[in-house]
């Protein structure tokens, strides 16, 4: 495999495994990549520019502005330049930085900048590395959409010896070689995506709605999209944005809404994936003015079903057509999906449950279990929204690369 062209962005921030970055240069160069390297201010006390500009054949850049003529660097400009961005080594205070937006120096304002793919390997001594802060940081870059390279153990530069040290060049070039050959594996594939809850109208003011906050259906699109797909996002009402270019976002607020334009657009698709909690019921009517308290002790509302747009889409689907829906039960979990299967004519089933701790509706994570049609399943450990999404996608989509993973039910 080969880096050949590839714009690499190369983050290095203050640890003593900045010497590997020398090394990491000089591989991403042998591959073919041209590499860019950002520097932070404590990143010079542990390896020269002038060691890096050699090997990169680049000046090497650390300041907002140039000292000697003034020049600005554009953040934005590398930000559009590079095809993925590597922060290696990345510390404790750098992860922190990322994770919060502090664009206070040169590398994390490209990183805020960066629109291309981001990789971060740590490298921190092992109690920094264990801390709550350093782990809450790690998490929120996952599901930023981050990638990150982990640790390995050995013996680190305060002569411990446990979990911190920067991951090896070698295996940093391997998983970006990986990266570039399935980067756009989904490139010119239709996928529609229903994400959020519906809301549902009793009169002006009111509605029905549910704990759906989209985050599951926003992080399915991303990856999907960020691995070419043409995503067409249709959701509910939800405080989340999308700013990738290859998604389409149609905003609904009801389920006949939902229903309405998931049946126009489904023909078009691919692929759908159906993360919607679509309410089951609306009002039977819509009060046309608010709905006063004075003089009822109780109010009965009249319910009538709404369409069950999996259904619809079930019925409707071309062989060569792919639905995967999503199931969240409180018993009987996996009979229940199964079912769903079934009714719904999905090819995949994504269970999750409420009994599991940091799953399910508003976490940033997720815990899920998914079944296919043919009667196979995996478990997946609490992951990241993020990571989960990569791993649906994986799973229905790339079934080739998992095949070896499924447990017969
Ligand atoms: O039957 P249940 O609501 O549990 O099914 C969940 C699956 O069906 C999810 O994929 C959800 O998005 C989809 N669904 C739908 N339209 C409905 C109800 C559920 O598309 N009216």
């Amino acid at each position: 495999m080969s880096l050949q062209g590839k714009h690499i962005l190369l983050g290095i921030s203050g640890s003593i495994a900045a010497y590997k970055s020398a090394t990491l240069t000089r591989l991403l160069i042998k591959k073919g990549a041209e590499v860019q390297i950002v520097i932070t201010q404590a990143g010079k006390e542990f390896i020269t520019p002038v060691t890096l500009s050699a090997l990169s054949g680049r000046p090497v850049i650390s300041q907002f502005f140039a000292s000697d003529d003034g020049t600005w660097h554009s953040h934005v400009d590398l930000g559009l330049w590079a095809d993925a961005m590597i922060v290696a080594p990345a510390t404790a205070s750098t992860i922190g930085k990322m994770a919060n937006g502090i664009a206070d120096n040169m590398l994390v304002t490209t990183y805020l900048s960066m629109k291309a793919a981001v990789f971060v390997a740590p490298a921190m001594d092992l109690d920094m590395y264990k801390h709550i802060s350093t782990q809450r940081n790690i998490e929120r870059l996952k599901s930023d959409g981050v990638r990150i390279i982990d640790p390995t153990e050995g013996e680190l530069a305060s002569h411990l010896e446990g979990k911190g040290r920067m991951e090896e060049p070698e295996n940093i070039v391997a998983i970006l070689e990986q990266f570039f050959a399935s980067g756009n594996d989904l490139e010119k594939k239709k996928i529609m995506i229903t994400a959020g809850p519906t809301y549902e109208r009793i009169d002006p003011v009111r509605f029905i709605g549910n704990f759906s906050s989209g985050k599951m259906g926003f992080a399915l699109a991303e990856e999907s999209a960020s691995r070419g797909a043409e995503v067409t996002l249709i959701t509910g009402p939800t405080a989340l944005s999308t700013s990738h270019p290859n998604i389409v976002r149609v905003d609904v607020e009801s389920a006949i809404e939902m229903h309405a334009a998931a049946l126009k657009i489904f023909p078009l698709m691919d692929v759908a994936i159906l993360s919607a909690a679509v309410a089951d019921y609306r009002p039977e009517q819509v009060a046309d003015e608010k709905i006063k308290r004075s003089g009822k002790e109780n109010l009965t509302l009249s319910l009538v079903s709404n369409p069950d747009i999996a259904a619809s889409l079930g019925e409707i689907k071309k062989p060569e057509q792919l639905t995967i829906g999503f199931a969240l039960e409180t018993s009987n979990e996996e009979i229940n999906a199964i079912k769903k299967i079934e009714n719904k004519h999905f090819d995949y089933i994504v269970l999750n449950s409420l009994n599991d701790q940091g799953a399910g509706f508003a976490h940033d994570t997720n815990k899920v279990t998914i079944l296919s049609r043919d009667g196979k399943k995996r478990s997946f450990p609490l992951k990241s929204k993020r990571e989960v999404a990569k791993d649906i996608i994986d799973t229905a989509l790339k079934p080739s690369t998992i095949d070896n993973e499924w447990l017969y039910l």
